[in-house]
């Protein structure tokens, strides 16, 4: 039996109660069929394989065209994508589990290829640093986006609060908004990507209202307890910046500590992990959990013994679980049991067909000894 007992003790998040404290990481698979980026059959299982978590948050998925900047990556802006969706939503919660999806705009980190040949979008014109493009000729550069109009920003929150209606109509529990990553709400909030002067820009209350705006239009269609935001203070993904992150999310997150919400959700990764803060910078992490009331998952190179140890010392409700779930359908069960996990194919990790997406083994599939013991995941 487990010596963890923290990870395994039932949680309220709003009006669900998750038997326990594993969330399942949103991950872009980019598995959907390309023409109209639908999720699909293999899609359903990859989920229903995985519905033990205590909450799966899916892959980013786009609440518009403009919003898309990898190639097939699902989306939850059309008819069919939610018909798709539907299909996944009916078949976790069949097998007894609860399923968030996650809102996803990629401001500037996309490609004409993706925008009938026009200019990606974004804040300000400013080129991400550090990022390309995931396009069908492979990765590409990523030019320099136009910034939206004042009308263009608000029609991107009508977008969101379309998707989170689609959301419901797909049959979610709720709605996670993309924060993070250096993507189109991360870039409004941090200083390094926005530069408006307009109420969008300039000062940290400006900077935050879209943020505000996005996640007040998702809980106007779905209530507060359905809609959770996930933000990465010390990510540097696409080069994303902010001449003061622990100022800039610390107000951040005190705006949304009034609203109620299901949940924040924040990536601060473990030292020696990839996306771990960079030698020097503060982790922040640790005051936003003081200053949000709410759930709060923390994610970023967790194993069963660090993610235990966040539990105990109060650090976080929950823990999120990235890479560790691509290989382990039943990493709930792998840890209640002690039991060894399967290794991770990087080269799988994007695209492809089922391979390296639903045909990892269960315990029950493939025992436990003969798996490949891995306690630390690295990518
Ligand atoms: C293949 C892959 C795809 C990812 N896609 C997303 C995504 O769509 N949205 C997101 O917020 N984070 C995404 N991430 C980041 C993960 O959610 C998570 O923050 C990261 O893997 C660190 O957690 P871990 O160490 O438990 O894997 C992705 C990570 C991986 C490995």
């Amino acid at each position: 039996m487990s010596q963890h007992p923290a990870l395994f003790t039932p949680f309220q998040v709003g009006t669900l109660t998750l038997p326990n404290r594993l969330v399942m990481a949103p991950m872009t698979r980019s598995r959907a069929n390309n023409e109209g980026n639908v999720p699909d059959d293999s899609t359903v299982k990859y989920y229903v394989q995985r519905a033990s978590a205590g909450l799966i948050i899916t892959e980013g998925s786009q609440i518009s065209q403009q919003g898309v900047g990898y190639i097939y990556t699902p989306g939850i802006h059309s008819d069919a994508q939610v018909a798709g969706w539907k299909k996944v939503t009916d078949a976790v919660h069949a097998a007894g589990g609860r399923i968030f999806i996650q809102l996803w705009h990629v401001g500037a980190i996309s490609h004409p290829f993706f925008q009938n040949g026009e200019l990606p979008v974004a804040p300000s014109a400013i080129q991400p640093r550090d990022a390309k493009a995931f396009t069908d000729k492979g990765m590409e550069e990523i030019p320099t986006p136009r910034a939206l109009t004042n009308q263009e920003v608000k029609a991107v929150v009508a977008d969101f609060r379309q998707a989170a209606e689609n959301a419901q109509r797909a049959g979610f529990d709720g709605v996670e908004i993309h924060g993070a990553n250096g993507y189109l709400v991360d870039q409004f909030i941090q200083d390094g990507t926005n530069q408006r002067t307009d109420e969008y820009g300039g000062s940290v209350e400006n900077r935050a209202r879209f943020a505000l705006e996005v996640v007040q239009a998702a809980i106007e269609v779905l209530g507060a307890d359905r809609v959770g935001i996930r933000l990465a203070p010390t990510g540097n993904v696409g080069g994303i910046h902010d001449s003061n992150r622990l100022a800039t999310f610390s107000y951040v997150t005190e705006q949304l500590n009034k609203l109620g919400l299901a949940y924040l959700h924040v990536i601060e990764a473990l030292p020696g992990h990839p996306m771990a803060a960079k030698a020097g910078q503060e982790p922040v992490g640790p005051a936003l959990r003081k200053i949000f009331t709410g759930p709060f998952i923390l994610n970023g190179g967790y194993t069963q013994e660090t993610a235990e140890r966040a539990l105990i010392n109060n650090e976080a409700d929950l823990i999120a679980f990235g890479v560790p779930y691509i290989a382990n359908p039943d990493l709930v069960e792998r840890y209640q049991q002690g039991a060894a996990l399967n290794t991770p194919d990087q080269a799988t990790f994007y695209g492809g067909d089922d391979h390296g997406y639903i045909d990892y083994p269960s315990l029950q599939e493939r025992p436990a000894e003969t798996a490949v013991k891995q306690d630390i995941v690295e990518y």
